[in-house]
C-alpha cells in the first residue's frame, strides 16, 4: 500500500523531532498503523537549515499554503505556533478535505469551536494530544480508557516551564530569571514566556481536558488563570517549612452551576503525589465516576516527547483513514504476533 503523505508546517523543535521519530521508528510504525507514514513535504522559514535536516527526504518549501493545497498530501501537521497564520493554515486543510494533527493549544482555545465545527461539517479529523502534557497521552486516556465514566474532575501540573522554575527554584536556590533561562534554552518554553509565567498556557491546555472531559465547548474565555510571575523564593521557602510544595495547578470540576475551570499556584502537602513532580514532568489527575481518581505521568514537553504524541495522532489518523480493517482497530494490529517478527 502507498505510504500516507504528511506534510509538516514548521520544523523547529516539534517539527524536527516528528521527523525524527517517523524516520528511525518508520517500521514499527508502519506495523501498526497498517500503513508506512512519511513527511513528505515541510515548510520551514530557514530553507537552508531545512534541507541540511530532512536530507532528501523530503521537498522543502517556504510558503505552507503550497502544503495545505496540495493534493498529494493526506494530513497536515500544524506545527508553526501562533493562532492567525496557524487558524488560516489550519481551514484552510480542512476545507481541502485534510485531516489535521496540531500540537497548538492556543491555537485550539481561542478557535476550537470554529475549527471543530469546520471538520466535523468536512468529514476530517482535528487530532491534538500534543496540545496537551506533551508526551502524556491524557487525551487519549480521557476519551478511551475512562469512556465509561462520567467525569467529576481533571488536575494536574500542565505547564513543564512553570514547574521547572519552581522545582529549580526550591531546591537550587536559582532565582527566576535564571530558572526560566534555562527553561528557554532547554526548549521548554513558549515562544513567548509570558504565556507560561502568568498561566496562559495551562490555561490553554486546561480548557482542551474540560472541553473533551465534560463535552462542553471550548472556552478559554471563562478560565480564571493567575501564573507564577508573582511568587517570590520566601514564598517557596516558607511553604517548604510548612510542609508544602507550591505548584501551578489547572483544575476543572463538573459542577450543578457550570464547568469550573481555573488556574492557579497552590499549596499542597509535600508527601502529595502531585507535589513530587519536578522539573518539566507534567501530572495530570483525572476523577471518574466509576474509576475512582487515576494519575498520568511524564514529559510535558520537548522535542521528541511532543513528537511522540504527535506520531501516535498520525497513527490514529491512518488506521481510521485506511481500508484495511485489521488496523482500524488498535487492539487488532497490537495482538502479539502482529507487533514484532523478532525472534524470542
Ligand atoms: N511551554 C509549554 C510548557 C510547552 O512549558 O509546558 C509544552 O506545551
Amino acid at each position: 500500500m502507498e505510504p500516507i503523505r504528511v506534510g509538516l508546517l514548521g520544523l523547529g523543535v516539534v517539527g524536527g523531532g516528528t521527523f525524527n521519530v517517523l524516520a528511525r521508528n518508520a517500521e514499527e510504525i508502519a506495523r501498526r498503523a497498517g500503513r508506512h507514514i512519511k513527511a513528505t513535504k515541510v515548510s520551514a522559514r530557514d530553507l537552508a537549515k531545512a534541507k541540511s535536516r530532512v536530507g532528501d527526504a523530503a521537498e522543502v518549501v517556504a510558503d505552507p499554503f503550497a502544503i495545505v493545497r496540495d493534493p498529494a498530501i493526506d494530513i497536515v501537521v500544524e506545527l508553526i505556533g501562533g493562532d492567525t497564520l496557524a487558524r488560516e493554515l489550519v481551514l484552510e486543510a480542512i476545507a481541502h478535505g485534510k485531516h489535521v494533527v496540531t500540537a497548538n493549544k492556543a491555537l485550539l482555545a481561542k478557535h476550537g469551536n470554529e475549527i471543530f465545527g469546520r471538520a466535523r461539517e468536512r468529514g476530517v479529523m482535528v487530532a491534538f494530544e500534543a496540545a496537551v502534557a506533551g508526551g502524556v497521552p491524557i487525551i487519549k486516556a480521557i476519551r478511551e480508557g475512562l469512556t465509561a465514566n462520567q467525569i467529576q474532575w481533571v488536575a494536574g501540573i500542565i505547564n513543564g516551564t512553570t514547574n521547572f522554575i519552581l522545582s529549580e527554584m526550591r531546591s537550587r536556590g536559582l532565582g527566576f530569571d535564571q530558572a526560566l533561562a534555562d527553561a528557554q534554552r532547554l526548549g521548554y518554553a513558549e515562544a513567548d514566556p509570558t504565556f507560561d509565567v502568568e498561566g496562559v498556557d495551562a490555561a490553554h491546555k486546561l480548557t482542551l481536558l474540560s472541553a473533551i472531559a465534560f463535552g462542553v465547548p471550548v472556552q478559554f474565555d471563562k478560565a480564571y488563570v493567575e501564573g507564577i510571575s508573582a511568587l517570590s523564593q520566601a514564598d517557596i521557602r516558607y511553604a517548604e517549612e510548612l510542609g508544602y510544595r507550591i505548584k501551578l495547578l489547572g483544575v476543572t470540576r463538573a459542577r450543578e452551576d457550570g464547568i469550573e475551570l481555573r488556574v492557579h499556584p497552590t499549596l499542597i502537602p509535600a508527601q502529595r503525589l502531585l507535589a513530587s513532580v519536578e522539573g518539566a514532568m507534567n501530572a495530570v489527575m483525572v476523577k471518574g465516576d466509576a474509576v475512582g481518581a487515576t494519575l498520568y505521568y511524564g514529559q510535558g514537553a520537548g522535542e521528541e516527547p511532543t513528537a511522540s504524541a504527535v506520531v501516535a495522532d498520525l497513527v490514529d489518523v491512518t488506521r481510521l483513514h485506511t481500508a484495511d480493517p485489521e488496523h482500524r482497530v488498535p487492539h487488532l494490529a497490537f495482538q502479539p504476533n502482529a507487533l514484532s517478527d523478532k525472534p524470542i
